[in-house]
Parts: structure tokens; C-alpha cells; sequence
């Protein structure tokens, strides 16, 4: 099974002025194309030629784990990204600050954890089994999937995703991030998992 570039729901220029078209072309045009492509080549001939890319996430290791969880972070990374104002609202709203006290205190600490990670990254936010959130910073091309919790957000932390645009400042960067986040999406995939759950 040949993988494909995720279609972007909005324009390549679409995050302007928080994230420029430069950076997309980069990180969306270049970047996820050569995880992509190297996921493609790498899987040839293998066990995991006809697995989705969610069950390669889940069950591969070495080379092959690391682009599939990277085509997999990066299309959700994307995805969870909008160009108008998604605010924090609703049963997410009730459920992070009955968690972490306040908003305010929840991005607090989502912060600090995306400038304690060392080198590239990832910053998830998570859902488990027992309907707990969780902040988890997992390096490299580290995915919530193969710890069986799931995925609501995330922030790419790795220096190919602001560099252009901020440089040095990852904190700018996340900031940045904060604010395009569709957090009515992050909202559903919670309730989506409550779902699960319950039926
Ligand atoms: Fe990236």
C-alpha cells in the first residue's frame, strides 16, 4: 500500500503571519514528503507493505517506526492546526480545569514541557483509558499510540518547525501554536475516546 501526502484542510499560506509560507513549504512540502517517500521505499518487501499507517505506528521499530510515526505526527500535527480562532470551550473547557485547576495553569504546563524536551520532539496532550488527561514530551519520533493512549494535540518541537520563522524561540513558536489550534477538534477526539469507552 503506496502512502499519500495528507491534503492540508486550508491554504499553504493559510497560518500566515504565526507560521509562514516559507516554513510550510518546508516542513509540509519537504519535510513530511521525504517521510513520506522513505516510508514508501523502506516498507518494500516487508510485513508491514499492506498495513495502514496506524498499525506500522503501533507495531514496527527502527527506521520504519520513525518515518511512519513521523508521516503520522506531522499529518496530525497539521490537521489539528486552524486558520480561525478555535477557542477552548465546552466539556474540554470542564475537563482541563478540572485537572490542572485552570486554563491558564494547563497551558502553563504544556509550555514548560515543550521547553524542558532536549533536542527534537514532540509535546502531546493525551487521553487514556481511564479518561485522564495527561501532557507527555516524548523525543524524536515518539507517538502516544504505542503507549495505547490517545492523541487530542500536539506541538512539533523539532527546530525544522520554527527555525524560519522564529529562530531560536521555540517558546514564540508553541505560543504560536497555542493560538492555531482547533481546540473544538481536540474537544471531539476527547469525546470521541468518552464514546468509545462507555458503548
Ligand atoms: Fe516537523
Amino acid at each position: 500500500m503506496k502512502h499519500e501526502m495528507p491534503k492540508l484542510s486550508y491554504p499553504i499560506d493559510g497560518l500566515k503571519p504565526r507560521i509562514s509560507e516559507d516554513t510550510m513549504k518546508f516542513h509540509y512540502g519537504k519535510h513530511l514528503q521525504a517521510y513520506t517517500d522513505n516510508l514508501n521505499k523502506l516498507i518494500k518487501g516487508t510485513e508491514f507493505e499492506d498495513k495502514s499507517l496506524e498499525e506500522i505506528v503501533r507495531t514496527a521499530n527502527g527506521a520504519i517506526y520513525n518515518n511512519a510515526a513521523q508521516v503520522w505526527n506531522h499529518t496530525f500535527f497539521f490537521e489539528t492546526l486552524s486558520p480561525t480562532a478555535k477557542p477552548i470551550s465546552g466539556t474540554l473547557k470542564a475537563k482541563l480545569i478540572a485537572t490542572y485547576g485552570s486554563i491558564d495553569n494547563f497551558k502553563k504546563q504544556l509550555m514548560a514541557k515543550a521547553m524542558g524536551l532536549f533536542g527534537s520532539g514532540w509535546i502531546w496532550l493525551t487521553y487514556n483509558e481511564r479518561n485522564q488527561l495527561n501532557i507527555e514530551a516524548m523525543a524524536n519520533a515518539g507517538n502516544p499510540l504505542q503507549k495505547n493512549m490517545t492523541p487530542l494535540m500536539t506541538i512539533d518541537v523539532w527546530e525544522h518547525a520554527y527555525y524560519l520563522d522564529y529562530q531560536n524561540r521555540r517558546a514564540d513558536f508553541c505560543e504560536a501554536v497555542w493560538e492555531l489550534t482547533n481546540w473544538q477538534l481536540v474537544e471531539q477526539r476527547m469525546e470521541k475516546n468518552l464514546f468509545n469507552i462507555y458503548y
